[in-house]
């Protein structure tokens, strides 16, 4: 086994998932001006020091992505932010991309940035704690996207950017999402994300990629949220199933999706039937942010003073998550 794959398994198995904390800092604006508080370096610190210090990091959280300013702060306490996440037992990662900026000659698509200065970049990273990182494509679905020019370049970033992280020794997740974003039906999400998928393998093999040492961060397949036909749970976890059955190489240990604007609940269920029908030979876990997050901060934000109660709610929310990921997840246990 490669050191690349065991960290890999060691931030996917048992049941383990990823907790997304690395909105940029204007997502993360959006997140607190949601909820009426003031997005300061002190307030986003307050909020991802009180989930990265609660219990379910060390029972259920195998790897949490971090933003730039985030590793770069220091806790109440006076230890770094890695330090903090190691002593829980989990895996600390760095999103890496730049973000998304406009594609010249396909000004309504997407290519993300942040190749440039990139190696440099991730020793630093390194030096810090880091041993996972992020990068994340994005797609579009309409009439006329995504384009055989938006699929070919985000592909050929993602593989860049995979071959620079493993040459740090970090594990990359590779992230296609294709946004659920628009009327489209189940259909057209499933074919295009088999064209996605397909294409970034493509130029990960290209590159050189040992693809023993990635974590696919996919989306999974849904109709577009405002769709008038929505396919059932069920449907979802066996159309994601055949989709990434027939795309990814066998070589990848494992599949954390994204949760994309799904609800808490949507994004739990869907993933545990996921893995009560896996016929495949992949971990299928959670790399969420919103479906993590969402009820913590919305609780957080009435009294950010409210650690335990905080911690309380993101605990239940990671838990769920975990039972998901390993298909035992019930509405029962989410009520309990
Ligand atoms: P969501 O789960 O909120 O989609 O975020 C996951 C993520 O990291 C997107 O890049």
């Amino acid at each position: 086994m490669s050191e690349l794959n065991q960290i890999a398994l060691k931030i996917i198995s048992d049941g383990k998932g990823i907790l997304a904390a690395d909105e940029s800092n204007g997502t993360m604006t959006k997140r607190l001006e949601a909820v009426n508080v003031a997005s300061t370096p002190e307030n986003r610190l307050l909020f991802r020091e009180i989930l990265f210090s609660s219990t379910s990091i060390r029972e259920c959280i195998g790897g949490v992505i971090l933003y730039d300013e985030t590793i770069n702060q220091t806790t109440s306490l006076k230890n770094s932010i890695p330090d903090l996440i190691s002593s829980s037992g989990a895996v600390t990662g760095i999103k890496v991309d730049t973000g998304a900026k406009e594609l010249a000659n396909s000004p309504e698509e997407k290519i993300t940035e942040g190749l440039d200065g990139l190696r440099l970049r991730l020793k630093k990273y390194y030096q810090l704690g880091a041993r996972f990182t992020k990068w994340r494509g994005v797609y579009y679905i309409n009439r006329t996207s995504p384009s055989k020019l938006a699929i070919h370049c985000n592909a050929h970033a993602l593989a860049r950017y995979s071959a620079l992280v493993q040459e740090c020794g970090m594990v990359p997740i590779v992230e296609p999402e294709v946004l659920m974003d628009g009327d489209h039906s189940a259909e057209t999400c499933f074919e295009v994300t088999s064209e996605v998928i397909k294409k970034c393998f493509e130029e990960l093999i290209l590159h050189k990629v040992d693809l023993s040492g990635i974590i696919l961060k996919p989306n999974m397949i849904l109709a577009g949220n405002s769709s008038k036909n929505k396919i059932s749970n069920e449907e979802v976890s066996s159309q994601t199933l055949s989709c990434l059955k027939e795309s990814v190489p066998s070589e990848v240990p494992g599949i954390a999706f994204l949760s994309g604007g799904q609800s808490e609940i949507e994004a739990t269920e869907n993933l545990n039937l996921i893995n009560k029908n896996n016929n495949t030979n992949f971990i299928m876990t959670y790399s969420y942010g919103r479906a993590l997050q969402q009820s913590a901060i919305k609780f957080w934000s009435k009294n950010i003073k409210d650690v335990q109660g905080t911690q309380n709610i993101f605990n239940h929310r990671a838990k769920m998550c975990t039972m998901a990921a390993q298909g035992k997840w019930s509405k029962e246990l989410e009520n309990k």
